[in-house]
């Protein structure tokens, strides 16, 4: 049995205002392929839609970008496909193949806000993203494959500031 080892890494990175937070989703836009997951946590309000918005417009969505809190899921058509879910007020995992996880975790860009429910059947790979903090100022912990890692670590001299 082969088994794959990806080497991880976290990186915390302080958002001054919400176009830091912005500025993490375009940095962290084209680092994404097919496969790859990007689990959104923190609280109501901490910043997760906002990210996962200036990812997809980077990736070329164009238009209102709707956040999935009552529909779940909302799908993307882009070069590569992105699904972005809000899992907050989904009761039951069993509901997840229902939504297509599955299909998005194998065939497109998976961007999860609320993932705890979720957790099972998200890849080794997931890049974790937490977001906290109260008036404009958040911070993000990052935890992931060292590759995003070391890549967005760059952002710590543009504003942004990683401890
Ligand atoms: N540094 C910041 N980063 C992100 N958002 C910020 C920041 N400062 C202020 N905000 C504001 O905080 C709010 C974040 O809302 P957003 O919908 O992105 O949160 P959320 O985490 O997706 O919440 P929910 O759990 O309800 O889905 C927005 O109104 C945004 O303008
Ligand atoms: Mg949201």
């Amino acid at each position: 049995m082969t088994q794959q080892v990806t080497q991880t890494g976290t990186l915390t990175l302080r958002l001054g205002d919400e176009g830091h937070t912005r500025a993490l989703g375009r940095a962290l836009a084209p680092l994404l392929g097919a496969g790859d997951v990007v689990a959104l946590e923190g609280g109501l309000g901490a910043g997760k839609t906002t990210l996962a918005r200036a990812i997809l417009e980077t990736l070329g969505a164009k238009g209102p970008i709707a956040s999935p809190t009552f529909t779940l899921v909302q799908t993307w058509a882009l070069a590569v496909p992105v699904w972005h879910f809000d899992l907050y007020r989904l009761k039951n995992a069993r509901e997840l193949a229902e939504l297509g996880l599955e299909e998005a975790l194998d065939t497109a860009i998976t961007l999860i806000e609320w993932p705890g429910i979720a957790r099972d059947l998200l890849p080794p790979s997931t890049l974790f993203v937490v977001l906290a903090g109260e008036g404009d100022a958040r911070h993000a912990i990052i935890t992931g494959p060292q590759r995003f890692i070391e890549k967005l670590g760059v952002l710590a001299g543009r504003g942004a500031h990683a401890s």
